[in-house]
């Protein structure tokens, strides 16, 4: 009976939470890095079903980098680097939408369905939602590697109002018909500023931002988005953080109420966050 009067309390002692964020879009930025683990994919699945059964609104951008390394691998194509940063030439991009928009998109949505979820995996090019512009990085041409040029809510809407969860590729077109690959972590944050956000985390597969990435002690739990520049200057905050970190601040000045970053590799991390006050993961405040 304890038990039972246990789970009981647990749920009530969520209702504030349940209520504060019911109707509200919570976009979740599934990092490929975390997505390897089919066990553990599975149990994030649930737990974005969880929030989507008690009245949230989730909206999943999924990453995949290497899963697009490892079918790159597969296939034999040695891509060439520019200052260590991949080319995408046209084999790279052919490959890399296959494997976003095809493979990972729709085991999202069939993991979601599994669950009873009504899930549509989309890529940017459905309905438009993404148009994407070639990225210069410090005039660097890295082939088919695309910024933000527009973001077109009209499909996801129609898609929640229609009590589905969208299921977002990173992949983006232009007028010319070019396909474009975007870093997830601009897709997640551009999505949750258009669609006016009430959250957006990223699960990736560290703690949150650490001090020193080799010690997952050195969580720093709280960043103020004006010490941002700091922590890139310093060189604590590199590689694959820079676009979240860059990003969590833009959606706050978007309006965006809260932003966290949470190890997508711990199980539950994701329902901690959003129905307790655990203070998991690394927030980021203005
Ligand atoms: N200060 C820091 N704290 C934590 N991680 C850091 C830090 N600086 C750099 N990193 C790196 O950022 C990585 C996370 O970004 P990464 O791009 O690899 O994953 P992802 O964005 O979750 O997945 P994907 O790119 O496939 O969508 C970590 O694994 C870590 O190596
Ligand atoms: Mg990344």
């Amino acid at each position: 009976m304890e038990r039972y009067l246990n789970r009981a309390k647990t749920l009530v002692e969520a209702l504030p939470y349940i209520q504060k964020f019911n109707n509200k879009i919570v976009v979740i930025k599934y990092g490929g890095s975390a997505m390897i683990d089919e066990n553990l994919k599975e149990s994030v699945i649930k737990d974005i079903s969880l929030m989507k059964l008690v009245g949230m609104k989730p909206v999943v951008v999924h990453g995949g980098g290497k899963k697009i390394n490892e079918m790159l691998a597969k296939v034999g194509i040695v891509s060439k680097f520019i200052d260590g940063l991949r080319v995408t030439d046209d084999e790279t991009m052919e490959i890399a939408e296959m494997v976003l928009s095809g493979n990972i998109n729709k085991n999202i949505v069939q993991l979601f369905q599994q669950q009873g979820i009504k899930a549509v995996g989309i890529s940017g090019k459905d309905g438009k939602t993404i148009s994407a512009k070639k990225m210069l990085l410090e005039g660097k041409d890295l082939g088919w590697v695309g910024e933000i040029e527009n973001i077109c809510p009209e499909l996801l809407i129609s898609l929640i109002e229609d009590d589905f969860v969208p299921v977002v590729a990173p992949i983006a077109t232009d007028d010319d018909n070019n396909t474009y690959n975007i870093n997830a972590d601009y897709v997640a944050s551009a999505i949750a500023g258009a669609l006016k956000a009430e959250k957006l985390v990223y699960l990736t597969d560290v703690e949150g931002v650490l001090r020193d990435v080799h010690d997952k002690k050195s969580l720093i739990s709280k960043i103020n988005i004006k010490d941002i520049e700091k922590y890139k200057e310093k060189e604590i905050i590199t590689g694959g953080m820079i676009p979240k970190i860059d990003n969590c601040a833009k959606s706050i000045e978007e309006g965006v109420n809260s932003v966290h970053i949470l190890d997508g590799r711990m199980e539950h991390s994701l329902l901690l966050e959003v129905f307790t006050n655990s203070g998991i993961g690394t927030m980021i405040f203005k």
